[in-house]
């Protein structure tokens, strides 16, 4: 088992008979969902899942998972996913995929929010190496791009992976991938990322967090207090 597999496994453990689960996206939160799957039919584990993605929602569906939709839901019980940074504060950066808006709506709306990661997602500030992705109503990206630039921030629009056009999202906006100076307060961003107009969401999950779970060659770790 690799540690992925082995926070995932741990996670799974958490999932009592009745809740209402947000499932997360990306190579992590896939292992989760696919354990989550086996205590459904092996153990007969009585569960709802809420799906951060169309990419999770498919796989839990194809795994057997009973699930609900978003616009169904108000609260939920638990809310598992990954993370492609992670700070000691446990702030989070997310948003390599193209999911933002629904993962955070779903770490919001959970009781508890627990993070899954390898060590290798430990670092020492956010944005120390990938981008802040800003997600933005297509309209609106040259005055965001603007406002960024303002804030201090390098903004690209993302490409696809081939570079043959502009990614645009499950919902129709674009992402503005932007890179901030090593010394830019991380609170600060937040909050004025949260003001800016045109931004439907970004990756930084300031204060979410209930407990991030950190796989170490073979072993779990919990961040901080
Ligand atoms: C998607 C995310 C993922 O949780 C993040 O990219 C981590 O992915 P992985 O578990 O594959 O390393 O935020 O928007």
């Amino acid at each position: 088992m690799n540690d992925k597999e082995l926070v995932a496994v741990h996670a799974a453990k958490l999932v009592k008979d009745g809740m209402r689960v947000g499932l997360g996206t990306g190579s992590t939160a896939d292992c989760f969902i696919k354990e989550l799957s086996r205590l459904h039919k092996d153990e007969g584990l009585n569960v709802i899942v809420i799906s951060s993605s169309v990419v999770s929602a498919i796989k839990a569906r194809e795994m057997g998972l009973p699930l609900q939709s978003i616009e169904q839901t108000e609260r939920i019980d638990l809310y598992v996913d990954g993370a492609d940074e992670v700070t000691l504060d446990k702030t989070l950066l997310k948003g390599r995929g193209y999911d933002l808006v629904r993962e955070k709506l779903l770490a919001k709306a959970a009781d508890r929010f627990v993070v899954l990661i390898d060590k290798s997602k430990l670092v020492g500030r956010i944005g120390e190496r990938f981008p802040v992705p800003v997600e933005v109503m297509p309209f609106a990206w040259r005055m965001v791009k603007d406002n960024l630039v303002k804030l201090g921030g390098r903004p690209t629009l993302r490409r696809t992976a081939n570079d043959d056009g502009l990614v645009v999202t499950s919902y129709g906006s674009l992402v503005l991938d932007t890179v901030f100076d090593a010394t830019i307060d991380i609170d600060d961003l937040d909050d004025a990322l949260n003001a800016l107009p045109g931004v439907i969401e970004h990756g930084i999950f300031r204060g979410l967090a209930s407990s991030v779970l950190v796989g170490a060659d073979g072993a779990i770790q919990e961040l901080g207090p």
